[in-house]
């Protein structure tokens, strides 16, 4: 099943990695196979993979995004929140919403009179989310969803914003997702997708190439015992769309006004992008 084997010690054997596990991709698209990290897999299991992730992953997640982001996740939330025009009354969909960083801030924002659906499709993620916010007190205007983002269960023109933080990166389809998202958002909504995407300078990526290929998994076998799915990570986020791609593929999907924003270099990009 695997295709491509990452080698640490040399940046440009990850680069080398990457185009040949994309090439592989676009040749494997014809027998219906897809990407997962940087393995060929049938499409078909690529969301079982992604989901013993999470599953694996769920009860350490939060700790985990502090350590190995060094706590900046929170500033990169902090932006997108800012920038999603949310206000009292609004209906946000925080897809792919995992432990519900995002929701715990819409909820406070939107109020009694609006709501904020956290949806996922890993039960753990959800579960531990849940307990997280309701420790934080926030029970009145939050509802739970189990769902896959590329068949949304909502009525069309539902919400006002919708959000996916890293999260587009996993799904197996990404243009049903964009598809499914446009289709639940109300006429003048808008959606924010924050996912890893491409650094802009070539010394930043081989620092963040080493980092993520040699550290990462190192922290992910030291603070969560899983060094797998670490490494999945870095490799996913390898195998994604850089921010000109996703912005095309949100334009494909329908949506206007497009536009990103580079975080940390490029590391991570917020793209935005209305249904009128
Ligand atoms: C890296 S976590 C992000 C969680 C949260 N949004 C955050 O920023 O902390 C990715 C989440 O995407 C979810 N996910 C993966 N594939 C999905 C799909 N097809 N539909 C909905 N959620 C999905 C996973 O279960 C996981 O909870």
């Amino acid at each position: 099943m695997a295709t491509a084997h990452i080698d640490n010690t040399s940046d440009a054997s990850a680069a080398d990695t990457v185009d040949q596990a994309k090439l592989s991709t676009d040749n494997a698209e014809q027998a219906e196979q897809t990407h997962f990290g940087f393995k060929q897999v049938d499409t078909d299991k690529k969301e079982s993979l992604v989901a013993e992730v999470f599953h694996s992953v769920a009860a350490k997640y939060d700790v985990m995004n502090d350590v190995m982001s060094l706590g900046v996740h929170r500033i990169w939330k902090r932006f997108t929140i800012d920038s999603s025009g949310a206000r009292k009354g609004h209906h946000v969909l925080d897809l792919a919403g995992g432990t519900g960083d995002l929701t715990a801030k819409f909820s406070r924002i939107v109020g009694k009179e609006g709501s904020v659906t956290l949806s996922d499709i890993n039960p753990s993620m959800l579960e531990v989310g849940k307990d997280k916010l309701r420790d934080m007190g926030l029970v009145e205007n939050i509802k739970y969803v189990e769902a896959n983002a590329e068949d949304l269960p909502f009525p069309d023109n539902s919400f006002d914003i919708v959000t996916m933080a890293f999260g587009l990166r996993n799904v197996t389809h990404k243009e049903n997702a964009l598809a499914s998202i446009y289709r639940v958002l109300k006429p003048g909504g808008r959606l924010l997708v924050l996912e890893f995407s491409k650094p802009t300078s070539t010394a930043l990526e081989k620092i963040y190439d080493a980092y993520s290929f040699y550290l990462l998994p190192k922290m992910g076998k030291l603070v969560a015992d899983d060094e797998e799915s670490y490494r999945y990570l870095a490799e996913s986020i390898r195998m994604h769309p850089d921010q000109d791609t996703l912005e095309a593929m949100m334009q494909t999907a329908g949506f206007e006004g497009t536009s990103y924003t580079n975080l940390t270099g490029g590391i991570v990009a917020l793209h935005r992008g209305y249904k009128y």
